[in-house]
């Protein structure tokens, strides 16, 4: 999907866990920036019209046999270029200085000292700085042309050879620990590249509706509406290019959240107006689900059951409108840079997090508006775009919806209990003014009977857990401190109001070592 601005800083990712947080950086300043593998060929760079270009940090060591390798040619694009740690010797190894293992090895916070002439990518920066270090490799010899334009204690912290625009910091100014990371950056893009800083909602929004319109055409477009914040956001925008050329298809699998599938039609219909299909088909998934316990086989089961549901649609969509070409999907940056590993685009993609398979087996084109987006910009982006804040502060919500949240076997039964009980949850959370500040919250329906005495009656019945938990994007997480009188009001109304629960525990298990779900 092009949705290209005046111009836009090009990340290569050689494998840090920080590729993420440069790009985001850089869009912090409301410069266009996209994070491709560092096996992107010069092709692929350029056709993004890169103001500069950021070699990320990673894992390897440049003189291993198997390091992750650029095409060394990005060397001489004349673009300005940054590299950063890792990025740092591919630059120094290819332009021939000499790296090796550092004689000590640097790992957080340190303090560096600049050295030598003014260099414009520290201009305004004070001589000594805080910095975040991750690494144990060291330039030993600069290439020819090159100086050093700061020290740790131990090692050289940053180079420069300003005739042919290059520079290299052995620090991460992406993270928060390195006290002028975020300046450094600026003076990269703005001051060195002179990239516009023209990347706001609004321009997004009307190069991406414009490029939509250009590529469908005629053509008509599906997308599977989760309910969720991505999904929505993506089907709103694909209408606002195509209208009614894009049907939104909305399944009931049986293991939403209370209400919520009437609750998300109105949404769609009426507060976006979307031309949508809602298919109820919760009695078919449950049937599947009945005697299933083991979690991957439910996710299976619904995964498998999902396309048939979805590829029914289909067929009768495309017999309506003569035909389908196009699926939208709300695809995030976060899932992308998964896939966009050092070992290049095709790799993997956390299973769980794609929506089944479907364009393998429908050979629909993709349509992924988002996937140069963050989930916080996926949120202004629906804000400029008019929609309700209900919809955008949604929590996530996984595919597979209350059955990874039921262990054991999913029954109508166990599944209107967990919705009651999920209810409460959310509601109280709701109203101590917290939802929007968690990643997510919930309750989940245990295995475990034990016992208990209501007005004075001995009564066996199901335990609940609650989990709350703090997240950036989900794949670490910290449980959440919850009031103890918000917990309080959370027990005691869940053993109160819901039937079949009669104890409720809190689960204080970050990730790692737990997984956020249960299952
Ligand atoms: P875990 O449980 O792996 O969850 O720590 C991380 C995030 O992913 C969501 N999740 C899923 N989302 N299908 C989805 O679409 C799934 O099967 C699935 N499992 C987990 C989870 O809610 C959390 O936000």
């Amino acid at each position: 999907m092009d949705t290209r601005v005046s111009s836009s800083i090009v990340i290569l990712d050689f494998g840090s866990q920080y590729t993420q947080l440069v790009a985001r950086r850089i869009r912090e300043l409301h410069v266009f920036s996209a994070v491709l593998p560092c096996t992107a060929s010069v092709a692929e760079i350029e056709a993004l019209r890169p103001r500069g270009l950021i070699l990320s940090g990673g894992p390897s060591s440049v003189y291993d046999a198997d390091a992750p390798r650029a095409d060394p040619a990005i060397l001489r694009l004349g673009l300005p270029l940054l590299g950063i740690c890792y990025g740092l010797h591919f630059i120094v190894h290819h332009l021939g200085g000499t790296v090796r293992p550092a004689a000590r090895r640097e790992y957080g916070d340190a303090e560096i000292t600049r050295v030598g002439a003014e260099t414009p990518l520290f201009e305004g920066l004070p001589r000594a700085q805080r910095v975040w270090m991750s690494h144990s490799d060291e330039a030993l010899e600069l290439p020819p042309g090159f100086h050093i334009t700061a020290e740790s204690p131990n090692a050289l912290a940053g180079i420069a050879n300003e005739q042919e625009r290059i520079w290299a910091v052995q620090f991460h100014p992406e993270v928060a620990h390195t006290r002028y990371g975020a300046e450094l950056l600026r003076n990269f893009a703005l001051r060195i590249c002179g990239a516009t800083p023209d990347w706001t909602p609004e321009h997004f929004i009307t190069e991406t509706v414009a490029s939509i319109r250009t590529r469908v055409g005629n053509g008509h477009a599906l997308c599977a509406i989760s309910g969720g914040v991505d999904s929505s956001v993506a089907a709103v925008l694909v209408a606002r290019a195509i209208g009614d050329q894009l049907t939104c298809v909305f399944v009931d699998n049986g293991v939403l959240r209370r209400n919520e599938f009437h609750q998300v039609q109105q949404n769609l219909r009426g507060a976006l107006g979307l031309n949508l299909v809602a298919v109820d088909a919760s009695r078919r998934f449950l049937a599947r689900l009945a005697e299933v316990s083991d979690p991957e086989q439910k996710r299976k089961i619904i995964g498998r059951e999902f396309i048939e549901v979805f590829d029914d649609e289909a067929a009768r969509i495309a017999e309506q409108t003569g035909g389908v070409d196009w699926l939208v999907q709300g695809t995030l940056y976060p899932d992308v840079i998964e896939s966009a590993s050092v070992h290049g685009p095709s790799h993997t993609i956390k299973s769980h997090h794609n929506v089944g398979g479907l364009p393998e087996t429908m050979k629909l084109k993709l349509i992924e508006p988002l996937r140069d987006l963050f989930k916080d910009e996926v949120r202004r982006i629906g804000r400029e775009l008019g929609m309700p804040e209900d919809i955008l502060g949604r929590q996530p919500f996984p595919g597979p919806g209350l059955a990874v949240r039921i262990l054991g076997e999913v029954t109508p039964e166990r599944v209107a209990i967990l919705q009651q009980a999920d209810e409460i949850v959310v509601d109280e959370i709701k109203q101590a003014g917290l939802y929007g500040t968690i990643w997510q919250a919930f309750a989940v329906l245990l295995p475990v009977k034990s016992v208990g005495v209501m007005g004075d009656q001995r009564t066996y019945a199901a335990t609940c857990a609650i989990r709350a938990v703090h997240s950036e994007d989900g794949m670490t997480a910290d449980w959440v401190q919850l009031p103890y009188a918000l917990l309080a009001r959370i027990s005691n109304r869940i053993v109160n109001e819901v039937r079949g629960i009669n104890r409720v525990v809190y689960d204080i298990t970050s990730k790692p070592p737990g997984t956020i779900e249960w299952e």
